[in-house]
């Protein structure tokens, strides 16, 4: 989502409506602005995208007054309409929200017992009526207390209707700027909104609350002492501010996954184990499931890959995994009492799948998806759905969609397991605490670029390249060849090792490099005769392996390593480098990495 606040003598929808444009890549599915009018809040908002609510402004006619909040919207909790769009509030508060609050159903519990009527499903309206509930008159009180009472992300821009010459901001775990300008300053959560007007900004810290007059900006701390801080200077353009200073999407996502799957894992984990809140599929209906099928397209289908890796080994269900163009014309024997069908999209459009949910729910059997977009229509049709929250992904090439859903994959596969009793409390707690520790570890795999970069600039002339792997290390390798044929055109394959020798070795030359991961220990003796395989038939090998993997030192041309950690959860640490050696690889040859040739983000065609 992106957020933009404007106090000046400016018309504020102007400046409203121009910074969101500018943020719309950050979501789009509704959009909103509050304004100070003849000492009211007027609101406007639209579902859809920015244009629908620029039509309404002008029917209504435009808001007049210099002060107010806007806000674009990538919907979580509740789905995109026009109800569900920020600002969220009152005649007396207004406020626009990014982020996700996680104990906001207790929150909202307390307050309908107060007497409180909620308008929408957000999580944001329930920190909107926190704040009227606590309001004293002193708003920057009020903010510090309801803020104690959150849980989870946010960025908040506030104002309240009897302070009509201020706007308020407070963020944590979400980023919030607040700009400088001279006689007007701003808000944002991303530079390109307010670039337009100035370059001088505070970066606003955890819990800082900053109070905003045209010509005036305080920063205090919850007990409302004042903070000094330190003047920024956007140095860049905007369009390299879009990309958060990246020089694609694609390294921006790469570098979003540890948040995303910090934002999809944590609300998921109450008491040491997995709840998804589905009130259809209760502990008793979960155990009762015999066989699973996971149904999906392109890397969102190689997620369901390592999906059954890890399912089958910890829960132990058998899962069949399908594509969807393929389930969906193979006539597929499904029992409505015994499986569950699980269907993975990004987009939650892919005709494709959209069309394998179908045919599973006119046969009776539950469907449960795991989506990115909140109110996409597999979202709506689906039995159930968990939602990956990896914000909008814009690079064509999937990244940190397909790593959140292996967290989600992880997260039911734990599930499954406890509540068949294969797994005792203790077991379930330490797995869950493994994956929310899984964020800091892909931190430090992403310290590891500029090894990726020189492997990419040693392989980046190749016409072919094989990757090679055992067990959920070959679930990864799927998607790692997927990942650079898509960016960098070069033609690869991927390969159960222990396949090579009958048939595919035959093209083994010194033409023909190999990536090689090996991060299963129990495997890796035999990895290690596979690569001897290739290597004696000339082919450079870059391994993939765990830090301190005992191994001959000539055993390959070229290493990345990840750390030594939970091999269960290997694939999400593992996928991180093979997404950056795709990456460089495709800048390195020139490629357009984020739209490659031929390549559609969303496939609605079947
Ligand atoms: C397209 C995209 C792929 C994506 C696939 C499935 O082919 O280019 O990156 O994996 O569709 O998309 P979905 O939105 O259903 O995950």
């Amino acid at each position: 989502c992106g957020i933009v606040g404007y106090i000046g003598t400016k018309a504020a929808t102007d400046v409203l409506v121009d910074g969101l444009r500018k943020l719309e890549y950050r979501g789009y599915d509704s959009a909103g602005i509050s304004i100070f009018e003849d000492s009211k809040i007027q609101v406007v908002k639209a579902k859809g995208r920015l244009d629908n609510l620029e039509n309404k402004i002008t029917s209504l006619g435009k808001p007049l007054g210099t002060v107010g909040i806007g806000h674009t919207r990538w919907a979580t909790h509740g789905e995109p309409s026009d109800v569900n769009s920020h600002p969220h509030g009152n005649e007396r508060v207004t406020i626009v929200h990014n982020g996700i609050i996680e104990n906001y159903l207790q929150l909202k519990e307390k307050l309908v017992e107060k007497g409180y009527k909620f308008l929408s499903e957000t999580d944001t309206e329930v920190v909107a009526v926190l704040l009227d509930y606590y309001y004293n008159g002193n708003p920057v009180e009020t903010i510090s207390t309801v803020i104690k009472n959150l849980k989870g992300s946010y960025a908040l821009g506030i104002m309240f209707q009897d302070c009509q010459d201020k706007i308020f901001a407070v963020r944590k775990d979400s980023p919030l700027i607040v700009g400088i300008g001279e006689g007007e300053n701003f808000i944002a959560s991303d530079i390109p909104a307010i670039l337009k007007y100035t370059r001088s900004y505070y970066l606003l810290e955890e819990n800082e609350i900053a109070v905003i007059e045209k010509d005036k900006i305080d920063i205090v701390d919850t007990d409302g002492d004042p903070i000094q801080k330190e003047i920024f200077t956007a140095t860049w353009d905007i369009e390299a501010a879009e990309k958060g200073g990246y020089p694609h999407f694609m390294l921006k996502e790469i570098y979003e996954q540890p948040t995303a799957i910090t934002n999809t894992v944590s609300p998921r984990i109450i008491n040491g184990a997995p709840d998804f809140g589905i009130k259809a599929l209760t502990d008793e209906i979960l155990k009762s499931f015999k066989r699973i099928w996971i149904v999906a397209c392109g890397t969102a289908m190689h997620a369901g890959m390592v999906g059954k890796s890890v399912i089958e080994q910890l829960a132990r269900v058998p899962v069949e995994v399908d594509i969807a163009s393929e389930f969906r014309y193979r006539k597929p024997i499904l029992n409505p009492d015994d499986d569950l069908v699980i269907i993975i999209s990004q987009s939650g459009e892919t005709a494709d799948t959209l069309a394998a949910l179908r045919l599973a729910k006119e046969q009776g059997v539950h469907t449960l998806a795991v989506v990115n977009v909140v109110g996409s229509s597999i979202a709506r049709e689906a039995n159930s759905v968990i939602y990956t929250w990896a914000g909008p992904e814009i690079a064509v090439a999937s990244t940190k969609a397909y790593t959140v859903q292996l967290s989600v994959m992880y997260l039911f596969a734990i599930k499954m397991a406890s509540v068949k009793g294969l797994i005792d409390e203790k077991e379930t707690a330490k797995l869950c605490d493994d994956l929310l520790a899984l964020p800091a570890k892909i931190e430090e795999v992403l310290q590891n670029a500029d090894n990726c970069k020189f492997v990419a600039s040693k392989f980046q002339n190749a016409h072919d390249i094989f990757f090679i792997g055992r067990g959920l290390d070959y679930s990864l390798s799927l998607e790692g060849s997927l990942k650079l044929k898509e960016i960098s055109y070069i033609h690869s394959d991927a390969y159960a090792a222990g396949e090579l020798k009958h048939g595919t070795i035959s093209l083994i030359t010194t033409d023909m490099p190999v990536v090689a991961i090996a991060t299963q220990s129990h495997l890796f003796e035999k990895m290690i005769s596979n690569i001897k395989e290739v290597r004696t038939r000339g082919a450079k090998v870059l391994l993939i392996c765990k830090k301190g993997t005992e191994r001959q030192a000539d055993l390959s041309e070229y290493v990345i390593e990840i750390p030594d950690y939970n091999e269960y959860f290997s694939p999400i640490l593992t996928a991180v480098p093979l997404q950056m050696f795709a990456y460089y690889t495709s800048v390195l040859r020139g490629c357009d990495v984020d739209k490659p040739r031929n390549l559609a983000k969303s496939v609605t065609v079947e």
